[in-house]
């Protein structure tokens, strides 16, 4: 392994890990060598998530924990105080959506997106840089898992500006954090084959594979890298950065298919893998 990308001895947590791109993410850090912490809202996924962590031959527990609420994120994050004894590597994925338009939501829809994507991530890189100051020396790194619904429209107010904020959050702590040595980063998956691609319809995702410049729709798998990246001194001078991961989606904003030369990496039959690549880094 190339030493910059190498985890090993690294004490991580994943937020909302219990599947999709959260566990993802947790998968291929404890691949690069990392210990990995499991917080989620639900005790099933997360516990049989740190299992399997446990079996890569990494340290790993479950914390159950809504990141909407101060209390419970705090109570997580001594949790893994306890646990590791230091935070190295922060990944704030925890999120949610609620289908419909603006104007057919409620305010309550409205508040239960931003307190979890937007006040959540607040909290606990709040809670993150605080332990990691007492890391010896203090260094740490948060990426804060966004959307190309940050700066393309993705479907409603409530999530499009919940992402947005995510991303200029980070921005402003990677300014003020820099000083502890803490980078603050996001990653902007496109639209993932996890829930995107099951949610809907072949017509739908044939529409979305024509007006990809990649041609296929995005596995769980393509966000390993970025993360581990992001996780790891190969990325030491990266802060306040967000990196789109949407094999070009959002580059295009064509309304007839994109021409393409040869059949894309990834065919239809994969793209809803949802087994991440957890060694080669
Ligand atoms: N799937 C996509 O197409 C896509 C695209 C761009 C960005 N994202 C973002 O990536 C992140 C993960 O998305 P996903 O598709 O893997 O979602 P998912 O719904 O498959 O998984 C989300 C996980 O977060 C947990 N969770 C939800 N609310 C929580 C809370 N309040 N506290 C703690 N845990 C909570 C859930 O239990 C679940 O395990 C989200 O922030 C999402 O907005 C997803």
């Amino acid at each position: 392994m190339n030493k910059a990308f190498d985890l090993a001895g690294r004490a991580a947590l994943v937020t909302g890990g219990g599947r999709g791109i959260g566990r993802a993410c947790a998968l291929s850090l404890a691949a690069a060598g990392a210990d990995v912490a499991v917080i989620d809202l639900d005790s099933t996924i997360g516990e049989e998530l740190a299992a399997e962590i446990r079996k890569l031959g990494r340290r790993s527990s479950f914390f159950p924990c809504d990141v909407a609420s101060p209390d419970q994120v705090d109570a997580a994050i001594d949790g893994v105080a306890n646990l590791f004894g230091r935070l190295d590597v922060a990944v704030n994925n925890a999120g949610v959506w609620r289908r419909g338009a603006d104007e057919t939501q409620a305010p309550a829809d409205w508040d239960a997106v931003v307190s979890v994507n937007l006040t959540g991530v607040w909290l606990c890189a709040m809670a993150e840089m605080k332990l990691m100051r007492k890391n010896r020396p203090a260094e740490g790194k948060i990426i804060n898992i966004a959307s190309v619904g940050s700066f393309i429209y993705a479907g409603n107010g409530a999530y499009d500006a919940s992402k947005a904020g995510v991303v200029q959050l980070s921005r402003s702590l990677a300014a003020q954090w820099g000083r502890y040595n803490i980078n603050v980063n996001c990653i902007s998956p496109g639209y993932v084959g996890n829930v995107f691609g099951r949610s809907r319809s072949e017509e739908e995702r044939q529409r979305l594979r024509e007006i990809t410049p990649l041609g296929y729709v995005q596995r769980t798998a393509d966000l390993c890298g970025p993360v581990v990246f992001l996780a790891s001194s190969a990325s030491d001078y990266v802060t306040g950065h967000n990196l789109v991961v949407d094999g070009g989606h959002s580059l295009s904003t064509w309304l007839r298919p994109l021409e393409r030369d040869l059949p894309p990496r990834v065919d239809p039959a994969g793209e809803l893998d949802d087994i991440p690549v957890v060694a080669g880094y």
